[in-house]
């Protein structure tokens, strides 16, 4: 018998999940060519798919988008601007178009790392989760691996409109031997209340995807320093010895929005902060680095090593290539620290 997807309310904003298909939520579009590798990102990019076409008629955008939120994520990522992701619209196209790049930077980097082998179960902390793209990358490393490890994944975001994603992905839990749980709240406010801890127990991995460059374009250097001496102080330093920090990013280190004239600290500034503060609590960490080439061109950001090609892992529907021009090739700069005593 097919579950439902249960509409729950909250606070900021309603999010239904209604009118789609039964049929559509389950089996995803005919077109989608769903293999066993992948599949849940193939579940959730359908489910946006659907989910777009249907309120985009709603979107709310204040700046006339006509709800082609590209529009609004291109100002988002190259202006200085202060909006967040806050339209429903632009939720659905985020996924479409930046989950298969993003789930398959963190994929390739997976394929790098050394696992333990008798590893039963992992716990992993996203911070920043967002559209969990780094959820999908992992459920696609151990599909690849055919590892039967129990997945913990435990999602923190500030943004309620994730959730119409997240209760897809505990709609979908079981089919993935997934235990999901997530959480709407800013980062800085769960330090002080030690809510991961209590709720979920210590991470084995703790994970920013795209995280620390979406804060930087709101916040001062000086708090973004802070913020990573909190998260150093209030969840690495608790972290077992052996357990892993996972850093997927822009390959960036100075942000410049050309038309602003406008330019401050990104990414890997603060991978360099994180880098240092970690070493002081932990000289024994190991520390890997990776960057992605520019396939074609001779000048690019090199930052530690280099993965073989720039290739997306996941295939793109065709109805998604020609309705929102998805990013088809991996860009980001990554770095993973191994804690040490
Ligand atoms: C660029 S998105 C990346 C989302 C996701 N990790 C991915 O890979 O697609 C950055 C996310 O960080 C969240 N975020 C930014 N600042 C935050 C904060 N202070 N506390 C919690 N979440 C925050 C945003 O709401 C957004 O969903
Ligand atoms: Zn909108
Ligand atoms: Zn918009």
């Amino acid at each position: 018998m097919a579950k439902k997807i249960p509409s729950t309310s909250c606070n900021l904003i309603t999010v239904q999940i209604v009118n789609i298909p039964l049929k559509l939520l389950l089996e995803g579009n005919a077109e989608s060519g769903r293999g066993k590798c992948g599949m849940l990102l193939n579940n959730i990019v359908d489910y946006c798919y659907n989910d777009y076409w249907i309120h985009r008629h709603n979107c709310f955008c204040d700046d006339s988008c006509s709800a082609n939120c590209n529009v609004c994520l291109e100002k988002i990522h190259f202006n200085k601007v202060l909006r967040h992701y806050d339209c429903r619209s632009m939720i659905d196209y985020y996924v479409c178009k930046y989950i298969y790049r993003q789930a398959s930077e963190m994929a390739a980097l997976l394929r790098c790392l050394p696992w333990p082998r008798a590893l039963r179960s992992m716990r992993v902390l996203s911070i920043g989760c967002g559209s969990c793209s780094d959820l999908y990358a992992f459920l696609y490393h151990m599909a690849q691996k055919g590892s039967q490890l129990k997945l913990q994944y435990l999602g923190v975001d500030k943004n309620y409109l994730w959730q119409l994603v997240h209760r897809c992905i505990v709609h979908w839990a079981d089919d993935y031997n997934l235990d999901v749980a997530f959480k709407y709240a800013n980062v800085l406010d769960l330090f002080n209340k030690d809510d991961v801890r209590n709720k979920f127990g210590l991470p084995d991995v703790l994970v920013m995807q795209y995280f620390l460059s979406d804060m930087a374009r709101v916040t001062a250097v000086k708090n973004m320093c802070q913020l990573i001496d909190d998260i150093v102080c209030q969840i690495i330093k608790r972290m077992p010895d052996g357990s892993l920090i996972i850093i997927n990013d822009i390959n960036a280190r100075q942000h410049t929005f050309f038309r602003q004239l406008v330019s401050f600290p990104t990414a890997r500034y603060y991978f360099e902060y994180l880098e240092q503060q970690v070493l002081s609590l932990s000289p024994r960490s190991k520390v890997w680095k990776f960057h992605f080439p520019l396939v074609g061109r001779r000048k690019y950001y090199r930052y530690g090593w280099k993965h073989p090609g720039n290739d997306i892992l996941f295939a793109v529907p065709a109805y998604i290539k020609k309705n929102f021009s998805p990013w088809e090739k991996c860009g980001s700069a990554q770095l993973v620290i191994r804690k040490g005593f």
